[in-house]
């Protein structure tokens, strides 16, 4: 009997795989196996040998059989081990290919403005780039023998020879976006007119096409106080700081009356542009109530309505926000400035998930 154990309790251990332990199985308690067998024989014994020999055999059969249930689940443990480690997959490798584009800084700034503009209740407008010059000047109060035809650098059109009518002009400024918008649309409205503005003028802060952005609340109690607390409200968002601070300066555009240019407390401590604190002040923008001779020339009754105005130049703003130091690289499309100060292509802006991240 110790001999039948030891055999097949080795034989249990060494099987190798599911097939070898039914062997096994089979050989021990099959039908015609060892044990099976030694149990029927069991009716030929005398009762004092059935007494001893059954129990030791029944005994025998359970310790088998326990044996082989734990194999059978060890073999099948060690089988799904195998099986996963064929399927195991790497995946800290990136099947995609990397991301090469980004969002150049101008067009992430332009949405950042949209996305906070939109939130203050103002859609967007939109112009010609080649613009009349009744559009660009006269309809702005900006009469031909003004200086600003002169101080803005502007860009000529080409006219046909004989044709004498004044020619067109690439658009020194979207405020011609303000005229645009009234006339086909009425009033009162609430717009920002963000594109693209051409001057001929080139240095380390300005090159010949730029963005601006034009904003535009006309209605009948619309104040300077209104004006103040939109663009506080959106330097505060756009510049991602509560303390933002802005001085309001008396200046003068033909446009509005009156006038006021926008500076930004900053510091340049250490070389280092911060907004919102220190002693400087920085020039972000022009404003003001939008002059009645402008919605007169739009066809907007001024003694009924009026409002304000302003225009900020986008690159400027993408360059104090994310510290870039000359605006020429902007537009010189090099790969490795476009992926330095770009953005990626699935961080949309939006104010509640943040601006930028
Ligand atoms: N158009 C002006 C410029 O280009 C900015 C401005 C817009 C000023 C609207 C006042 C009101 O400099």
């Amino acid at each position: 009997m110790t001999g039948l154990r030891e055999k097949y309790l080795t034989a249990i251990a060494d099987a190798g795989d599911e097939a070898a332990l039914e062997g096994v199985r089979l050989a021990a308690l099959g039908k015609k196996g060892e044990v099976s067998l030694r149990m029927r024989g069991l009716g030929a014994m005398t009762p004092e040998e059935r007494q001893t020999a059954g129990p030791a055999l029944n005994a025998l059969k359970d310790e088998i059989a326990t044996a082989l249930a734990e194999a059978r689940a060890r073999l099948a443990d060690a089988a799904l081990d195998a099986r996963v480690a064929g399927q195991w997959s790497d995946i800290t490798l990136d099947p995609r290919p990397l991301p090469q584009g980004t969002i150049h800084p101008v067009s992430q700034a332009m949405e950042e403005i949209s996305a906070i503009f939109a939130d203050l209740g103002f859609s967007v407008a939109e112009g010609p780039q080649v613009e009349s010059d009744w559009y660009n000047f006269d309809a702005l109060n900006i009469p031909p023998e003004h200086p600003a035809r002169q101080t803005m650098d502007t860009f000529y059109m080409a006219r046909a020879e004989g044709d004498n009518r004044p020619p067109h002009v690439l658009r020194t400024h979207t405020s011609p976006v303000q005229i645009r918008h009234m006339q086909d649309y009425g009033v009162p409205c609430r717009v920002i007119a963000p594109g693209r503005v051409y001057r001929a003028d080139y240095d380390q802060t300005h090159t010949p096409m730029f963005h601006q952005v034009e904003g535009l609340a006309i209605d009948r109690d619309i104040s300077m106080a209104n004006l103040k607390w939109v663009l506080e409200e959106f330097c505060r968002a756009f510049f991602e700081v509560d303390g933002v601070e802005l001085k309001f300066r008396a200046s003068h555009f033909p446009f509005t009356e009156p006038s006021a240019e926008v500076d930004i407390r900053c510091s340049w401590a250490g070389g280092q542009l911060k907004i919102g604190e220190g002693d400087d002040w920085l020039e972000i923008l022009g404003s003001g109530m939008v002059h009645p001779k402008v919605l007169a020339a739009a066809g907007i009754d001024p003694e009924q309505w009026q409002g304000f105005a302003f225009g900020m130049g986008i690159d400027r703003l993408a360059m104090l926000k994310y510290g870039i130091p000359d605006l020429r690289a902007f537009f010189e499309s090099d790969l490795r400035w476009l992926r330095h100060y770009g953005f990626s292509a699935l961080d949309v802006p939006t104010l509640q998930a943040g601006l930028s991240r």
